[in-house]
């Protein structure tokens, strides 16, 4: 399109140039099948060596910039009250005006905290869609984790542009059928990682926020992939356009009381979380059990070079560049999935592209994974590590019986700033062959398993 003497062009380039370079080691497809033999079927046993494109995560695996790089060299590692940490609380608060913000190692420590201070027998947390780990440290208290996402979050082909939102009917009957006294949180996971990594609007977070007003109950974000909802919001929802997604943010967390986070996404760190709160009597409990576990207050589980990767970390997710490109290349690969027939949730979401395995291999039984059988072929075939998120993370129950998850999905993760179009082109070609064979796989069955979380350490044997 040509605007008087501007120029504006289709292709979304990555912005960044490649700083320092860390090779990728091919392998032939008869290697990889020994390796995986090797690791039990399972993605998480295998050597990361092996691995040609690593989709298993965005969390930590992306890339920092240089001027992270020269944070790390700023890192004071005092044990009480370094300056590093200021520089962190200071980066977080300009986000999100929490009055305590308590670092932790990662996203899963900040839950454990909250959870153990909150929670216990006969408690209910609610959320959108609860993410692996929050939805076992709330149960490992043996408290009850329930999804309540809308309809349409369930359903992989719906278009609904905020198919992460609460079902806020479904909250409010929830609280009057559990009565308040046995709701310690409701939470908000953004984006909705487990459902599709989907965006929850502003005016849903509003909602929820007016309801926990209303009933007097604390309302928490989950909020690794905040800018990416942010960036959704702004692009999708009525209204936002105009507004600079650090202004949003400001506004979600102006919503909430308090939030877990896990800094190996949107904070583009390596490793790092936090937990906020508003309340000053948590945050006593929650820094005790800190020091219990994961550190003094001013560092948590963190170096205080991490924290200052962190806090400039925080400062670059925030670029309209970075997130324009972000979601847009997400969506390419997205995109070219669905023109070769492939089922995926659509619309795509912000970090990852979900493959509906259970309607690609409609001939394997849920209870024989077929998220599992998808994401060891695209292994086998092009050394690609997709994550099943199905009825192998979700299908056990705390009563030891096994269910079918509500969908059958492999996650394929964008690491942050690590891959560049000719990669995600591969992935590409990868998944067209696997489809392409889709009706000659076969399911699995575990042959061990793990009390909680099997997923990451199962073995399986195929069927
Ligand atoms: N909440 C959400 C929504 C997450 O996606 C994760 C991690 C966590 C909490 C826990 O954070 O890993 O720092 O302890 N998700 C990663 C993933 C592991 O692959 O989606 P953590």
């Amino acid at each position: 399109m040509y605007r008087g003497y501007k120029m504006t062009f289709r292709t979304i380039i990555e912005p960044f140039k490649i700083h320092s370079v860390a090779p990728l080691r091919m392998t032939t497809q008869p290697e990889r099948e020994e390796h995986i033999k090797q690791a039990g079927y399972n993605l998480f046993s295998l050597r990361s060596d092996d691995v040609l494109i690593d989709l298993l995560t965005d969390s930590g695996t992306g890339a920092m910039s240089r001027n992270q790089w020269a944070a790390i060299q700023h890192g004071d590692e005092s044990y009480a009250g370094s300056p590093s940490w200021e520089i962190f609380k200071d980066a977080v608060q300009n986000l999100f005006p929490f009055k305590h913000i308590i670092p932790t190692h990662q996203g899963r420590a900040a839950e454990k905290i909250l959870f153990t201070a909150i929670c216990g027998a006969g408690k209910v947390i609610a959320n959108n869609t609860h993410f692996d780990t929050t939805r076992a440290n709330i149960e490992y208290t043996g408290a009850e984790a329930i999804d309540l996402v809308i309809p349409e979050g369930r359903d992989p082909a719906s278009r609904h542009p905020f198919k992460g939102n609460m079902d806020l009917a479904a909250l409010e009957a929830l609280i009057n059928e559990r009565g308040v006294e046995n709701i310690p949180a409701v939470m908000i996971t953004i984006t909705n990682n487990s459902g599709g990594g989907q965006p929850v609007s502003l005016e849903n977070i509003r909602g929820v926020s007016a309801i926990c007003k209303k009933y007097n109950l604390p309302f928490f974000l989950d909020a690794c992939r905040f800018a990416e909802n942010a960036w959704f919001i702004r692009e999708r929802e009525a209204g936002q356009g105009d507004r600079t997604v650090v202004d949003i943010i400001r506004e979600v967390a102006s919503l909430a009381d308090g939030m877990t986070m896990s800094a190996k996404k949107d904070p583009l760190g390596n490793i790092g979380g936090w937990l906020a709160m508003n309340d000053d009597d948590l945050a006593v409990t929650c820094r005790n059990l800190l020091i219990l576990t994961e550190g003094f207050p001013t560092y948590g589980g963190l170096a205080g070079r991490d924290l200052e990767a962190l806090a400039v970390g925080l400062t670059e997710v925030v670029s309209h560049d970075y997130l324009k490109y972000r979601i847009e290349s997400t969506a390419y690969l997205g995109k070219a999935l669905v023109t070769a027939g492939i089922p995926v949730v659509q619309p795509i979401g912000g970090h990852a592209v979900y493959i509906d395995a259970r309607a690609l291999l409609p001939h394997i039984h849920p209870l024989q994974y077929p998220g599992q059988s998808l994401a060891v072929e695209l292994y086998k075939v092009g050394g690609v590590r997709g994550c099943e998120i199905g009825t192998v993370m979700f299908g056990r129950k705390p009563d030891g019986s096994e269910e079918p998850a509500t969908m059958d999905l492999v996650r394929l993760a964008i690491p942050r700033r690590t891959y560049t179009q000719s990669h995600i082109d591969y992935v590409i070609e990868v998944c067209l062959a696997v489809a392409q064979t889709a009706p000659q796989l076969h399911g699995y069955r575990i042959t061990k398993e793990a009390a909680a979380l099997r997923h990451f350490t199962s073995v399986f044997s195929p069927i």
